[in-house]
């Protein structure tokens, strides 16, 4: 949320009422609820008036309104059991129901947020919001929604009886409302903050055991197993501090609002005490009221207790509504990106990570249909950037990035992002069969004969046919249970089948053996066909079969044209290629 951090209780607020928002759909749920609530409220105050009603009946020397009491209790009880059923499932009904939307809707943004929400935030972050931040909402929405209508139905049924019997007696009961409310009033302020920083230690715990199970090769190789656990304890003593200083918070206001209803009750039974007043009430009354106004003790205990959790929900809930109100990603084209030619260029472009250092400078490049165009340069000079512009994962600053001829932006997002397809410099397996890796997601439907049928393009389906379960192997998370060269062969086949018109590969650098090497190129010059290939090559023939080399440093092209001729030109080009590729000409000598 953007609210002005000055003014938190306005933020609190805020977001307290756009949570009920989301309640707003199930309104009837909720009036059953309340509805529940309200009958067991009733019998809250009709218990203290049976004990009015069997002092006078005994007083009256009435038996068979004395025999009538027993029913009476059952039947209170019987009341009170529907009511509290009725309130309870239906309020749970739809606090569970807004936690599933808040939920679906929070999961549903991150899929449209823009690539830099993901640089910038990290993936354990992100997930522990949407798990535990998500769960404290529940918490929000359903214990203390839950106490708030019931003891505070109690409250009110409570309140109501003893200002209806004796109101002016009463009225000192409120002399300490005021009292009360500041002191939850700061209480609530306390929480949230608190809550916050637990929230964020969750986050930064998810986050730090991600990396150290991700990362358990580097962390195993080089000894990081005391940096982890150092760095696992500080964030798990972190929340071991703020949750003590949540628990002291409730267990100071707790009381103190305790105390202060005390104060209220003794000074109201001293006054009922006096001879002027006692008179006047008969002992029924008498009993019934302050059995009444005890009885008040138990819902104000559970409504200042609930409080808690009320405002970790509130914190929670706003977290969760920041990352609803950020952007997504832009989608406002309509032209129709459907047989599309294929067609690339980049006119002007100039883009930056950061605001201040260029990492793509004036950059143009024209891409005939079909054409393959290898693009090489030092490592940090700026090709995975250039092609990540092309399916809008970042926007260039300045220039355009043109499909046929029309801005990237003319198309709708989904469309033009079906028209290219991608190899990147790092393969992503989902834990799930090859089969499903292959035809993923949109593809998801695609006949296994077209899988196998990609999978035998990218020089997979041999490997794939050895596999135990062949097709329906499960490769393990990110495809742990594969080779690197396998992995790369996978995500080939993936960008056969979806068979677009325009192709990006942005080749690994890593060493492959020269059987997986020899694999992979055959692999590439297949799918390179009859499609617009931009290549980020490593690989010799890859760069020397293109029909127009680029070469790229700092962000701008200082050399293209074709192999031969930029190896005559003996400029950057002759450089990189005498010592990046020294060792694969040794075996396969130039033309
Ligand atoms: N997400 C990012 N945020 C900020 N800076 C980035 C980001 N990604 C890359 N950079 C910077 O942009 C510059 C270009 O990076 P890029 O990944 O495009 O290089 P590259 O030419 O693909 O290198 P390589 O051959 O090593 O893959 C680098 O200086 C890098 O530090
Ligand atoms: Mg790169």
């Amino acid at each position: 949320m953007n609210a002005p951090s000055g003014l938190p209780e306005l933020a609190g607020w805020a977001s307290y009422k756009r949570l009920l928002g989301y309640t707003k759909a199930y309104w009837k749920l909720f009036a059953l609820a309340v509805v529940g609530f309200v009958i067991n409220a009733q019998t809250q105050w009709a218990g203290a008036n049976l004990l009015k009603y069997i002092i006078e009946a005994i007083q009256a020397g009435d038996q068979s309104a004395k025999n009538l009491f027993p029913l009476m209790i059952i039947g209170l009880f019987v009341v009170r059991g529907i009511g509290s059923f009725i309130g309870t499932y239906y309020m749970a009904m739809v606090a569970r129901n807004v936690v599933y939307k808040l939920r679906m809707e929070l999961f549903s943004k991150l899929l449209t947020l823009p690539t830099s929400y993901y640089h910038l935030h990290s993936s354990g972050h992100i997930s522990a919001k949407l798990i535990y931040n998500v769960e404290q909402v529940t918490g929000a929405a359903t214990e203390a929604l839950k106490t708030i209508v019931r003891e505070g139905a109690v409250a009110i049924g409570l309140l109501s009886y003893l200002f209806y019997t004796n109101w002016r007696l009463s009225l000192s009961l409120l002399i300490v409302g005021p009292f009360a409310a500041l002191l939850v009033r700061v209480a609530s302020k306390r929480f949230r903050k608190l809550s916050k920083r637990v929230q964020h230690a969750m986050g930064d715990l998810n986050h730090i055991s991600g990396e150290a199970i991700g990362g358990y090769q580097v962390v195993k190789t080089h000894g990081g197993e005391i940096f982890e656990h150092g760095r696992f304890n500080r964030a798990s003593l972190e929340n071991l501090k703020q949750s003590m200083k949540v628990v002291v918070t409730s267990a100071i206001s707790t009381p103190l609002v305790q105390i202060l209803m005390a104060s209220a009750m003794a000074a109201v039974i001293w006054i009922a005490l006096q001879p002027s007043i006692t008179g006047n009430i008969s002992p029924g009354e008498f009993v019934a009221y302050i059995t009444a106004a005890g009885m008040l003790a138990a819902p104000v205990r559970s409504l200042t207790d609930v409080n808690e959790k009320l405002q970790r929900g509130i914190a929670a809930a706003q977290s969760v509504f920041e990352v609803l109100d950020e952007q997504s990603e832009q989608d406002l084209g309509t032209r129709s990106a459907q047989n599309l030619r294929g067609e690339v260029e980049f006119r002007q472009v100039n883009f930056t990570y950061d605001g201040k250092t260029p990492v793509l400078k004036d950059f143009s490049l024209l891409i005939k249909p079909g054409q393959t165009v290898a693009i090489v340069g030092r490592s940090g000079s700026g090709k995975t950037t250039l092609v990540n512009l092309l399916p809008r994962f970042y926007e260039a600053q300045s220039g355009q990035v043109l499909i046929d001829g029309h801005p990237v932006h003319d198309y709708p997002l989904t469309e033009m992002r079906q028209q290219i397809a991608m190899v990147g410099q790092k393969v992503f397996l989902f834990d799930d069969t090859v089969a499903a890796n292959i035809a993923y997601g949109a593809f998801r439907d695609q006949p296994r004969e077209a899988v196998i049928e990609a999978a035998k393009t990218a020089f997979a389906h041999d490997f794939i046919k050895d596999l135990p379960a062949g097709y329906d192997t499960l490769v393990g998370q990110d495809g742990m249970q594969l080779s690197g060269g396998q992995r790369q062969r996978l995500a080939i086949a993936r960008a056969v089948l979806k068979n677009a018109p325009i192709l990006i590969l942005d080749e690994a650098t890593s060493a492959l053996d020269n059987e997986s090497e020899f694999f992979i190129q055959a692999a590439l010059e297949r799918v390179m066909q009859n499609r617009t290939t931009l290549v980020i090559a490593h690989r010799l023939s890859t760069i020397e079969n293109a029909d127009w080399i680029v070469v790229m440093d700092k962000g701008r092209i200082v050399e293209q044209g074709r192999h031969a001729d930029l190896l005559a030109a003996d400029g950057m080009y002759a450089q990189l290629h005498s010592r990046d590729f020294a060792e694969e000409s040794a075996d396969e000598p130039l033309a």
